[in-house]
């Protein structure tokens, strides 16, 4: 009697593992059985362009221009990328369509909405407001709050079987502070920054997220923006040392934040540092010589390396674009490829670890 009863017991949970995303709330957190971990039903995204796709409808925006969107979905879609971004192949690894991008929101029914989820992400910003006038961080989970109250898109409840994946990739850090410093000190400057990505990300957690992914930065001084001096041979390991302290305060910031919040949220870090260099560096692994030349983008301005994409008065071409987009890491002189990103998604364990 007693084999019986725990063997329908048993039965009941492989069941709710399998059938319940409406009502086995607590299931949701026991890893125990990895394969069986029940996938967030919708995702919502926050910050910069290494997740937007398409919420800057500006014609003059160069994600809305040639040669964007070459790859995927074969006309500027609004993603900085010759095709899909992060934000597409997380969606898609947790079995869910692209979000929705927010400023077309009112294009796509509710229901659409509820489906997949919705994206917040305007590429050029930050966790503080940057020389883009796009919604820093802060607006962005704003927005996220109205649709809640106002739409009733996901309530609190509703929330507990969402993710959140979060990207500040370095636009609080201007050139000019990357090289000569903030008037406070370059140290404080960054806690600063680490301190704000905090107060983001737990207040998402206090709307309900039990999942959240924050990328940590990537090698920014790998850029193309940075190693076109050195004609794309040499990453700058002066910017690199800068980016490793940033993702060395992020994840000490994040351990102690997971320790206060155990049982509401977790949020991980995403090591795009790692990532990129196991691409960078040609481990077997990642790059299995797809990427021959990694550091050398495919779409590079002529007169300045940003200005992929630009035409002058007569509507010439101001940039060289290589045949294959395929074989590029980088796309332009600051994101990576369809590619490039398809490979750094496979190299980010944490992502497919846990969600
Ligand atoms: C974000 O933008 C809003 C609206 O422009 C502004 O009021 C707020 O101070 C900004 N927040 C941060 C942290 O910079
Ligand atoms: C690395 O970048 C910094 C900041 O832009 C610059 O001052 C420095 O000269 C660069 N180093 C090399 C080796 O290019």
């Amino acid at each position: 009697m007693d084999f019986v009863l725990r063997l329908l017991f048993s039965l009941f949970l492989l069941i709710s593992l399998f059938s319940g995303r409406g009502s086995a709330g607590g299931v949701y957190n026991h890893h125990h059985h990895q394969r069986h971990r029940l996938r967030p039903t919708k995702l919502f995204v926050f910050g910069d362009s290494y997740v937007d796709t398409g919420n800057i409808l500006i014609p003059l925006s160069s994600a809305q221009s040639f040669p964007y969107g070459i790859t995927f979905p074969r006309k500027p879609s609004g993603r900085f990328s010759d095709g899909r971004v992060l934000t597409d192949f997380a969606a898609r690894y947790v079995g869910l369509k692209s979000p929705i991008p927010f400023s077309i929101r009112n294009r796509v029914g509710l229901r659409r909405l509820k489906e997949t989820g919705v994206n917040f992400a305007f590429g050029g910003t930050g966790v503080f407001d940057t020389s883009f006038p796009f919604p820093n961080m802060t607006t962005q989970i704003d927005f996220f709050q109205q649709l809640q109250h106002g739409h009733s898109l996901s309530t609190k409840t509703d929330n507990q079987f969402s993710a959140a994946l979060v990207s500040v990739s370095g636009n609080d850090y201007s050139l000019d502070i990357i090289t000569n410093g903030p008037k406070q000190g370059l140290k404080p400057f960054i806690n600063t920054v680490v301190n704000q990505i905090i107060v983001d990300l737990k207040r998402i957690g206090e709307l309900g997220v039990k999942k959240i992914a924050v990328t940590g930065l990537g090698p920014l001084g790998c850029l193309p923006a940075f190693t076109a001096p050195s004609s794309f041979k040499k990453c700058n390991e002066s910017i690199n040392s800068f980016v490793k302290f940033h993702n060395f305060l992020l994840k000490k910031a994040v351990k102690k934040l997971n320790q206060e919040t155990k049982h509401s949220s977790k949020v991980f870090v995403l090591d795009v540092y790692g990532a990129f260099m196991s691409i960078i560096e040609g481990g077997k692994r990642y790059n299995n010589g797809e990427f021959k030349t990694p550091l050398k983008p495919c779409c590079f301005g002529v007169k300045s390396g940003f200005n992929c994409g630009s035409v002058d008065g007569e509507g010439k071409k101001m940039f060289v674009l290589c045949k294959d987009p395929k074989k590029a890491f980088y796309w332009d002189a600051v994101h990576p490829t369809q590619q490039g990103w398809a490979a750094a998604f496979s190299a980010l364990k944490a992502f497919r670890n846990h969600f």
